[in-house]
């Protein structure tokens, strides 16, 4: 059996700088290092974290060489684990697939059985794929509202990186569940309709957010956040909330740092939750997938996709990196 994956090298050049390449090639099973179950790969996705591993960036792969790809779904060939039987629809977010063991940017995989989630019924492969890391973080990120007592009607939740792909699936869950959705994007021109289409009622320019850290405390405008970028927007975000919100930090899209006082904090009771997908607990992962099949509107996910060949996932990263993937970017790998 060979198969066809991206394959992540560290090298040294001629002056002895470490470089990290990505090619397509083709793989036989002995390089599946470990796993109980055995999995036919339906599709992958390229998410951020893909995105730098794919063009070099550093911080993201620990294990050289490796498959990227930190989804994984497709179709049970065998398994040793006692949990699966060969046929069925499963998936994996995160877990260090793509990081520190292999991930989904291939025809197979190998992985542990007690990790793995059923596909929901209601998705077919592409869909759960479309979700993937970003979809299951954004529902993370709602959980995390929802449990801290914020409801429909209480006032409007900003959503920061809106167009990307967390903030794309975070917009269409919290609409659905009838929240007020304010959008903050720097491609209001190109993509308010689609937001808007989204469920967002209203669009603010992320450079508001973005260019500098303003006052301690802001006009209160959120009842809660669900960021994607971290950095200056968060500190203001967080500045911008009303006394008892929420704010949610998953992602460093415009930076990690987080130039903010405790002011909001101290004066506002204002709670920052973070939420990691890569080293979520079992539970917590098959109470976002049944949330995300009832609460995903499957239409609206299908329009924030875009489905590519494994062999374009290098060039769909540049485009991930460059900002302007809109929603999701599914990597079909049979293709
Ligand atoms: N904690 C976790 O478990 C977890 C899971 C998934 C993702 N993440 C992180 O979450 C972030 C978003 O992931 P994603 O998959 O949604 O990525 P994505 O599809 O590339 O979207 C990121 C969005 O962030 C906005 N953005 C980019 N550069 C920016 C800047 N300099 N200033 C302000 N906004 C900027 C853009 O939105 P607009 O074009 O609308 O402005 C962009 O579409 C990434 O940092 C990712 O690593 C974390």
């Amino acid at each position: 059996m060979t198969f066809r994956a991206w394959w992540i090298e560290k090298n040294e050049d001629a002056e002895g700088t470490t470089q990290q390449t990505a090619s397509l090639t083709d793989l036989g099973p002995a390089a599946l290092r470990s796993g109980d179950t055995w999995v036919d790969l339906a599709a992958s996705s390229v998410n951020y974290k893909d995105a730098l591993a794919l063009t070099g960036g550093a911080g993201i792969v620990r294990e050289w060489p490796l498959i990227p790809g930190i989804d994984v779904v497709g179709t049970v060939r065998s398994s040793d684990s006692g949990l699966w039987t060969p046929g069925e629809h499963v998936l994996l977010n995160g877990a260090g697939l793509g990081e520190s063991r292999h991930g989904g940017l291939a025809e197979v995989a190998r992985v542990d059985g007690e990790q793995l989630v059923r596909v929901p019924q209601r998705f077919t492969p592409t869909q759960a794929a479309a979700i993937g890391t970003a979809g299951f973080t954004a529902m993370l990120a709602v959980l995390a509202i929802e449990k801290h007592g914020v409801e429909p009607g209480d006032g409007p939740i900003l959503v920061t990186g809106a167009a990307g792909g967390v903030g794309s699936v975070t917009i269409a869950l919290l609409a659905h569940l009838g929240y007020e959705v304010v959008a903050s994007t720097g491609r209001g021109e190109s993509e308010g309709d689609y937001l808007r289409h989204l469920g967002a009622t209203d669009i603010v320019d992320r450079h508001e957010l973005s260019d500098e850290a303003g006052k301690p405390l802001q006009k209160q405008r959120w009842t809660a956040v669900a960021d994607a970028v971290g950095s200056t927007t968060l500190a203001n975000a967080l500045a911008q909330t009303q006394y008892g919100g929420i704010v949610t930090a998953c992602g460093l899209a415009q930076g990690a740092d987080l130039p903010a006082t405790v002011v909001p904090f101290i004066l506002r009771g204002v709670t920052l939750a973070g939420v990691n997908s890569v080293d979520a607990p079992h539970e917590l992962r098959e109470e976002a997938w049944t949330r995300l099949a009832q609460n995903l509107d499957i239409d609206l996910l299908d329009e924030m996709t875009e489905v590519y060949a494994l062999a374009d996932a290098r060039s769909v990263a540049d485009q991930v990196l460059a900002g302007s993937v809109r929603g999701r970017a599914v990597i079909d790998v049979t293709q």
